[in-house]
């Protein structure tokens, strides 16, 4: 497990929208969902090299601007198509209102 790494203050990521930030080389995108909580997965859709922070937040999902897909931002797991395989989720921790991130992803997928 990797040390939580502080990536923004909770306040830079209003509620539905995300963010894009470099930790230690991984592109990552930190999304505010509509259900109050941060989240974090890889910055890159599934599908092809598009960054998923330029995309739509939508409940508990970040959608894809490019094609469509949507990804659960719990599971990582695409919720349509055409994205058939899911993008790692990061833990995130919202601490004194600082938002940290650490590496080892929570599903399990390191791809
Ligand atoms: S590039 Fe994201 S759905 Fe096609």
């Amino acid at each position: 497990m990797s040390e939580p790494i502080r990536i923004c203050a909770a306040d830079d990521v209003p509620k539905g929208t995300a963010i894009r930030a470099d930790v230690d080389g991984a592109e990552i995108a930190v999304v505010h969902a509509d259900d109050g909580n941060f989240y974090a997965v890889r910055d890159e859709c599934s599908h092809a090299a598009i960054p998923l922070s330029e995309g739509e937040v939508d409940g508990c999902t970040l959608e894809c601007w490019l094609h469509g897909s949507r990804f659960d931002l719990r599971t990582g797991e695409p919720t349509g198509l055409p994205a058939t395989e899911p993008v790692p989720v990061y833990p995130v921790d919202v601490r004194d209102g600082d938002v940290y991130v650490s590496l080892t992803p929570s599903n399990g997928v390191t791809r």
